[in-house]
């Protein structure tokens, strides 16, 4: 048995001493990521010792909001715009070429196809070009990783990806290693937001109109006054199990905005005189669910053993962790659970380029997924996260009851 340890070890160890002197024959000191898995065309560069040196993005933002949404095709037609003029701009920042790269990270999976490829293509072609390696990355496994830059955050870690296209609870058990325990059954609360301010018409106030829909509800909510006119429902209160729904509270709130603007005779493009309230109630309810099903994930990871009791840790990423009502929320549910919480920095909450050359650092560093033979490399959009343990949280139909969130 000791043998079999042994020569088991040893073959691993000769494995990681090749990997560790192949990787030496790349030349270069730094890791480029790219990032168009969606509508932002993002590019950073991270040295090995894990310093940013630089970072460019050309966020679709404006154009969105004025198509009232993501258009595929004009998504796609921007990053290949845009995809050039940022690699290019974020190398001369940086004061770098291609020579001083040792591997492109790129985003592969999950996403928009049409916004995807641009990102792969342009990888596959630096790549040839310059003879690199390319870093394959899922898009969700770098927003979970993504407050390890700056935070010290060990293995395993509980974490909360909140954003416009995903809602999910997962352990991070390492740079590859996920165990998904919940996820949205239908949208993300980021697309709640982005869709009832659109109804709500807070674009037309100079204040949101040029912001998304998360930021315009968080700064109007701010100036509510008497949220608590607009009831609004806990969502899948009755399922003991971690997944989400956003559906019931995003109707909820547009059918109590009907009813107000024909109590007001509201006509055109004004706004309802409650819109603050209403705003304020739909974060409160978002934030109630979110704290909800987190409480949930804590108490299956203590049955089960599934983060160490010493060093028991949350993560909260994706754009909509940068609400600080939602952040706040679950700060208050981390002290009553003994859990540290931590967020990236706001401007790698939402997508970017940096996450993606960092998730490419932590496999650079480890050897995972490093290609050399990139001609088999392809996109994936859906693609879900890690392996689902979503079965075993069902089973064990865990009764937890909403704590009383006091912030
Ligand atoms: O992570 P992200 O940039 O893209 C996706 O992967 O979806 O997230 C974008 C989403 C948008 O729906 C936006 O409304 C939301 O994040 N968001 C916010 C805030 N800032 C951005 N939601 C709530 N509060 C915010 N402050
Ligand atoms: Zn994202």
């Amino acid at each position: 048995m000791m043998n079999f340890t042994r020569s088991l070890y040893k073959s691993g160890q000769k494995r990681q001493i090749q990997f560790l002197n192949n990787r030496r024959n790349y030349s270069g000191s730094a890791i480029l990521g790219i990032e168009t898995s969606c509508d932002d065309t993002g590019c950073a560069i991270i040295r090995h010792d894990g310093n940013l040196l630089s970072d460019s993005l050309h966020s679709q933002n404006l154009m969105h909001l004025r198509n009232g949404g993501i258009i595929p095709d004009v998504a796609q037609d921007l990053h290949k715009k845009y995809i050039e003029p940022t690699v290019n701009e974020t190398l001369q920042k940086a004061k770098l070429s291609m020579e001083d790269i040792s591997a492109i990270a790129v985003t592969l999976r999950p996403g928009l196809a049409l916004s995807l490829v641009v990102g792969m293509k342009y990888a596959k072609y630096l790549a040839r070009l310059h003879r690199k390696p390319i870093i394959p990355i899922h898009h969700m496994e770098a927003h979970a990783l993504a407050a390890r830059m700056h935070h010290n955050i060990s293995f395993p870690f509980l974490v909360l990806l909140i954003s416009g296209g995903h809602c999910l609870l997962a352990i991070a058990q390492d740079v590859n290693n996920f165990k998904l325990l919940g996820q949205s059954m239908d949208i993300a609360p980021g697309e709640v937001f982005d869709k009832v301010a659109r109804r709500m018409k807070l674009r037309n106030v100079a204040e949101y109109s040029k912001i998304c829909g998360g930021q315009a509800i968080e700064i109007a909510a701010s100036k509510a006054t008497n949220p608590h006119v607009f009831k609004l429902p806990l969502s899948l209160a009755e399922y003991r199990d971690c997944n989400f729904s956003f559906n019931g509270l995003k109707t909820s709130v547009i059918s109590q905005l009907y009813k107000k603007e024909k109590e007001h005779n509201i006509v055109a493009d004004k706004l309802i005189p409650e819109v603050n309230d209403l705003c304020a109630a739909l974060l409160m309810a978002v934030s109630r669910h979110l704290v909800h099903r987190t409480q949930r994930a804590m108490e299956f990871c203590e049955q089960n053993d599934l983060i160490p009791k010493d060093n028991k840790q949350l993560v909260v990423s994706g754009g909509v962790a940068c609400n600080n009502y939602i952040f706040n929320a679950l700060t208050y549910l981390c002290g009553e659970s003994d859990y540290k919480i931590y967020r990236p920095l706001p401007k790698l909450c939402t997508d970017n380029g940096v996450m993606i050359a960092w998730n490419g650092l932590e496999k650079w560093r480890r050897g995972i997924d490093i290609i050399t033979d990139i001609s088999k490399l392809d996109i994936q959009a859906a693609s879900p996260l890690g392996e689902s343990l979503i079965d075993e949280v069902v089973n064990a139909k865990i009764p937890t009851k909403l704590m009383k969130i006091k912030i």
